[in-house]
């Protein structure tokens, strides 16, 4: 599908007419992964085009390997870093038969065993595209972290959205996170839009 609550041509036309409204963000965003020690193989998750991943961090990886949903990601992701080599795959990553799964992640897992995790601006998105009781999301995020176990991994992801005066709980600011090292950024999406960002990292 071409338009989708997480992301898609609307995603696309956006990013495309806020590059300098969200260049602050990537600023703090690339001095925040630059202190991200990896491996120099990368596993992006939920990239779309990779509006807001810093090139200079991009680079740092030999290999990078992309799954997205969306059809559009790897042409504008082309596009939007250009000269750089993303194998990209569309996969749904997180939902199997409308129910959350974390079998697709164990397959990626076990299909690139040696290369750093990075969910980009995904979880925060992933109850836009499906339902799920409270309850069984915490227990998803717990799983998810225990499922990712000693690899190296980190996230960006929406905590709270402002807009014209409602606030999104993305319910992702939780004890799920503890012991992980964290970093907070605000994203301007729209000029009605802030979105308080939270990342995190295994190390
Ligand atoms: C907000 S966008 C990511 C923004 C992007 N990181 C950037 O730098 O511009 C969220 C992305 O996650 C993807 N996505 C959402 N749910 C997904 C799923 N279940 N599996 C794989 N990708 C998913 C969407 O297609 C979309 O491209």
């Amino acid at each position: 599908m071409i338009f989708r609550p997480s992301g898609g041509m609307l995603y696309h036309w956006r990013a495309w007419r806020s590059r300098s409204r969200w260049q602050p963000f990537v600023n703090a965003l690339s001095a925040w992964l630059g202190e991200w020690r990896t491996g120099e193989e990368l596993v992006l998750i939920g990239p779309s085009a990779g509006y807001t991943l810093p090139v200079d961090f991009l680079k740092r990886f030999a290999k990078i390997t992309a799954y997205d949903l969306d059809p559009l990601a790897p042409t504008f992701f082309r596009r939007h870093h250009r000269g750089l080599a993303v194998e990209f795959h569309r996969q749904d990553v997180f939902w199997r038969e409308a129910r959350l799964s974390l079998e697709p992640l164990k397959e990626l897992l076990s299909r690139h065993p040696q290369a750093a995790f990075l969910f980009s601006n995904v979880l925060g998105q992933l109850l836009l595209e499906g339902t799920a009781e409270e309850s069984e999301w915490l227990r998803f995020l717990t799983d998810l972290r225990r499922t990712l176990g000693s690899r190296d991994w980190a996230s960006y992801h929406d905590v709270f959205t402002y807009e014209g005066g409602e606030v999104i709980d993305h319910l992702l600011s939780g004890e799920w996170k503890q012991g992980l090292k964290t970093g907070d950024f605000e994203w301007k999406l729209t000029p009605r839009s802030l979105h308080k960002i939270q990342g995190v990292r295994s190390r």
